[in-house]
This record gives structure tokens, sequence and C-alpha cells, in this order.
């Protein structure tokens, strides 16, 4: 999605958009900000949204950075953050050049390099590798591909139950997209990048980052399917949660 799509959901973020904040059962997102919280350090919010994770990091740095392509996201977020004096505002376009804000001992990135077109999303990446000051730590959240293949198989078991013969199944269930080898995955209708743990360890090793901790981020059944039958179990579906150092 681009700025002007970001900028049309903003009034109706909470329906829309996927909250994984809410959703983050085990607290992985809040113990993270938990042990790197200082008021003497800089926390920067890369794609924040209308502003779900910035209480938090106001509540546990001196100083806050709010970053969003959409300056509509960015408004809402101001205004539901009133009552914090520490964060400002910034209007950027992570897969151009890093501008507008300085970089920072803790970089939160929530499901922001979703970017299908790889130029794009590269530019994303390379700059929130940048983002982060040397020593200080990226957290980071991304779809999996490992869960969209996962879901596509919960659909074939589906079909299955529901009388379709194991190749129509199969067929059926296979979401239409334009390239599920390069992790292009549609959500919504939207093509979105999802992610392998060894595609990040190793964009992130390339990058000067030491991965420190890598961990499903799970969600319920009901996040895939409405009305999930009580056989659907474990596993669960999941985002990537990773805390990486920079190095260098
Ligand atoms: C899926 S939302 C996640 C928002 C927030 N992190 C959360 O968890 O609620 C992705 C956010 O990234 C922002 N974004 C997408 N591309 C961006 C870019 N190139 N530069 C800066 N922000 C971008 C969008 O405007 C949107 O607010």
């Amino acid at each position: 999605m681009h700025e002007q799509e970001w900028d049309q959901v903003a009034n109706t973020f909470e329906e829309q958009i996927f909250n994984v904040p809410a959703n983050d059962h085990r607290g992985l997102i809040n113990q993270a900000v938990e042990r790197f919280a200082s008021r003497d350090a800089v926390a920067t919010d890369l794609g924040c949204g209308v502003g779900r994770t910035l209480p938090l990091l106001a509540g546990h740095f001196g100083r806050v950075h709010a970053v969003d392509v959409s300056s509509a996201c960015l408004a809402v977020a101001e205004e539901a953050c009133r009552s914090h004096d520490n964060i400002r505002y910034v209007h950027a376009d992570l897969a151009r050049d890093r501008r507008g804000y300085p970089q920072a001992d803790l970089v939160l990135c929530i499901n922001t390099w979703l970017n299908a077109d790889p130029a794009m999303r590269m530019g994303i990446v390379r700059n929130t590798c940048q983002s982060v000051k040397r020593g200080g730590h990226l957290v980071l959240v991304v779809p999996a591909l490992g869960s969209a293949l996962l879901t596509t198989l919960r659909q074939v078991q589906l079909n299955q139950r529901m009388g379709m013969d194991p190749a129509k199944a199969e067929r059926q269930a296979l979401p239409e997209g334009p390239a599920w080898a390069h992790g292009l995955v549609p959500i919504d209708g939207v093509p979105t990048k999802h992610f392998m743990a060894e595609e990040l360890e190793a964009l992130l090793g390339e990058r000067g980052f030491v991965v420190e901790e890598v961990e499903k981020l799970e969600y319920g059944w009901d996040t895939e399917f409405t009305d999930p039958p009580a056989w659907m179990g474990a596993p669960y579906p999941w985002d990537w949660f990773l805390v990486a150092r920079r190095a260098r």
C-alpha cells in the first residue's frame, strides 16, 4: 500500500488493520520495550500508524519519535497520545532517504516491512537499520511465510472435511498471488511481503545486526478463519517477533 491508501484507512484503522500489540498475548513487545527502557534513551516507532505502541514507548523512554508515511495516521496518533509530551511526530517515507529524526537506542517496527515492491521494501529495510544507533536494538514484527503456508494447509483440510476431493481441495485453497516463492501473499487482496526467519537473519546480518531473539508471536485461528472448528488447534498462525542488536 502507498501513502494515499494509508491516509484513506487512518479513520477506520482499528477496524481494518490487524492489531498486533493487542493480540500479543505473551507480552513479547512489552517485555522487549521494558528490557531496553531508559529515561536517558531515545526510541522510535517506525510505521507507527495510529499510535498503538506510542504510549508504551513514551512511558519508558525519555524521547520518542513517531514516524509514518501517512500524515492522516500521524494526526490520529497525535490526537490519541496528546497526554504524552515526549513524542515528536515525523512524516517520512522510509522507502526514500532517512531524514527528520535521529538514530535511536530502540527502534520498534511492527508490520511496516510489508511492501510488495522490492525496491521500496529494500529502502524501508535499509532505513530501518540505519535508524538504530550502533549498540542499539531493533524490535521487529513481520508476517511469517510459514504461517501463510500453514493457513493454506488448514484450508485444504477444511475443504476435504466438507467433502471436496484432495486435488480440488488443494487447488481451491491456494490463494491467487503473484509470487509465493518471493514471500508475496495476499492479505485482504493486497500482495504483502511475508518472511522466513532465515531470511530475516540474513537481511539483518548483512547490515551489521546480531539477532538476539526470534519468537513466534502466535494468534488464534479466528484471525484467519471465521468460526474456526474446534479441531483446528496448535500449531497456530504467527508473525515473526525478532530482537536484533546493531553491532556495526
Ligand atoms: C500495518 S500498519 C502497522 C502500524 C503500527 N505499527 C501498528 O502495529 O499498529 C503499517 C504502517 O506502516 C506505515 N508505512 C508503510 N509504508 C511506509 C513507508 N514507506 N514509510 C513510513 N511508513 C510506512 C503505514 O502508513 C502504516 O501506518
